[in-house]
């Protein structure tokens, strides 16, 4: 496998372009399943994840054409099939799960695998299942395969107990096909999910609320293609922020979008971390400053996203003075706090709670990605030390981060991806 080998400590300048979103590509290539005809969504980023996404429609009946040099993905779901997708593929991607919404909704039957938990916790479907039962489906858990049936999902309330947010895309999907009107409160308001009800009331879904706490969706008897163009990436926009930080440099984001990151500025401001927007909605981030420590605490949206808190445990490692990050939505997500430790970060957990002593500087050291974003942090603090630093199961990063190396590269970073055996002589 590859490894990413780092030689820390050179300054990044210039401009660094965001790609669409991951989690919003995901969950759009699931909701073109509820129209038979084509549908066309762009900025789609060239992801392992969206590989392993358009496989499963594959196998479902869904013809695919990815054409990832221009960043689209062409998808007709006209002979869309109740096969149930294969178990590898369901347990090596949690977000193939998102099928099984469209598929009941249209088809009035779905046999998927159950997801199994990942590194960062136990990340249950009961909310999922909850809220299709509310719309009326009979669900059963057997053999391993979640089945549901209903020959016509009923419009209803429906009451998240936490905001998720595959929850809240899976229930809304399914509501656009039902009869009646769902209310679905206490939902998640992620800029992900207003992405994926613009592109469902293009395709002719009556959905009202996406990004407040009620989404209110009138069922329709029939949705048709449509042509969407994904949002960009928040998480990937943040982690490049924060590299400026730890490298103590000036870069600038194109292709983002502000207004979707006001939590994740207003942590970095308060660290000390220059943020300018600029007129044509790019970002300048300027990590010269002096810094200062911080609380955090991850919340659902418009609160700290947990997909940037690894990241900002690197910076936080690196700022004098005590810092604390509290991890409220997953139940298990430290797991890059003893990497951390291995360059030299002083950090103390206890239960969800991390205490962050900043230490002067961090040293190169071979670590590995424990998932994603543990994975990004990874690359920060590699950015940042002082030497080499080589990270390991990077095929967790090439999930979520489109060609990470040629952007760090393209910004002055010294970075490349090695093969096994050259690291190792
Ligand atoms: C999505 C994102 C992920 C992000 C997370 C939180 C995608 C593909 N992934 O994941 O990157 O970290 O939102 O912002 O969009 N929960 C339950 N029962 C359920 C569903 C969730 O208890 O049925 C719990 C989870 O275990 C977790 C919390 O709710 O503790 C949040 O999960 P959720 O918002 O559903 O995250 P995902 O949609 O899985």
């Amino acid at each position: 496998m590859d490894k990413l080998v780092i030689q820390g400590g050179k300054p990044l300048h210039g401009k660094v372009p965001i790609s669409g979103a991951k989690n919003s590509a995901l969950v759009l290539l699931a909701g073109a399943l509820l129209a038979p005809g084509e549908s066309v969504i762009t900025n789609v980023p060239n992801l392992a994840d969206v590989g392993v996404i358009s496989e499963v429609l594959a196998r479902i009946g869904v013809r695919v054409m990815m054409d990832l040099t221009t960043h689209t993905i062409r998808v007709d779901a006209t002979d869309l099939t109740d096969t149930p997708p294969p178990y590898d593929l369901v347990t090596k991607m949690r977000a193939s799960f998102f099928v099984l919404g469209p598929i009941l909704a249209r088809l009035g039957y779905a046999r998927i695998p159950l997801p199994g938990g990942c590194s960062i916790g136990s990340r249950p479907v009961d909310l999922h299942l909850k809220g299709l039962r509310s719309l009326g489906a009979k669900v059963i858990i057997e053999h391993g395969y979640v089945e549901a049936q209903a020959d016509k999902l009923i419009g209803g309330p429906v009451y998240l107990d936490y905001p998720s947010v595959g929850a809240t895309e899976t229930i809304m999907m399914a509501a656009c096909l039902a009869e009646g009107t769902t209310v679905i409160d206490n939902c998640a308001q992620e800029p992900e999910i207003v992405d994926l009800a613009e592109m469902l009331i293009k395709m002719g879904a009556r959905i009202v609320g996406a990004g407040t706490q009620t989404i209110t969706v009138e069922g329709v008897s029939q949705l048709h293609g449509t042509v969407h163009d994904c949002i960009p990436d928040r998480i990937e926009a943040g982690t490049f922020m924060v590299a400026a930080a730890v490298t103590r440099s000036r870069l600038t984001l194109t292709k983002v979008r502000a207004d979707h990151m006001q939590a994740v500025i207003s942590k970095l401001q308060e660290a000390g971390v220059g943020i300018c927007v600029e007129p044509n909605g790019d970002i300048t981030v300027d990590g010269t400053g002096e810094f200062h420590p911080i609380d955090l605490r991850t919340q659902p949206f418009p609160g700290f996203p947990t997909d940037l808190q690894s990241q900002f445990m690197t910076l936080l490692a690196l700022v004098p003075g005590t810092s604390m990050v509290t991890e409220t939505v997953f139940e298990n997500r430290f797991m890059h706090v003893d990497e951390l430790q291995r360059m030299g970060a002083n950090i103390k957990t206890e239960g969800n709670c991390a205490v962050i002593q900043g230490v002067e500087a961090l040293t190169g050291a071979p670590v590995k990605a424990t998932d994603l974003r543990a994975g990004a942090a990874m690359i920060l603090a590699g950015l940042a030390a002082r030497g080499e630093t080589t990270i390991g199961s990077i095929h967790h990063i090439d999930r979520g981060y489109e060609d990470i190396v040629g952007k760090l590269s393209a910004v002055g970073a010294q970075i490349s991806r090695a093969q096994r055996k050259e690291v190792l002589v």
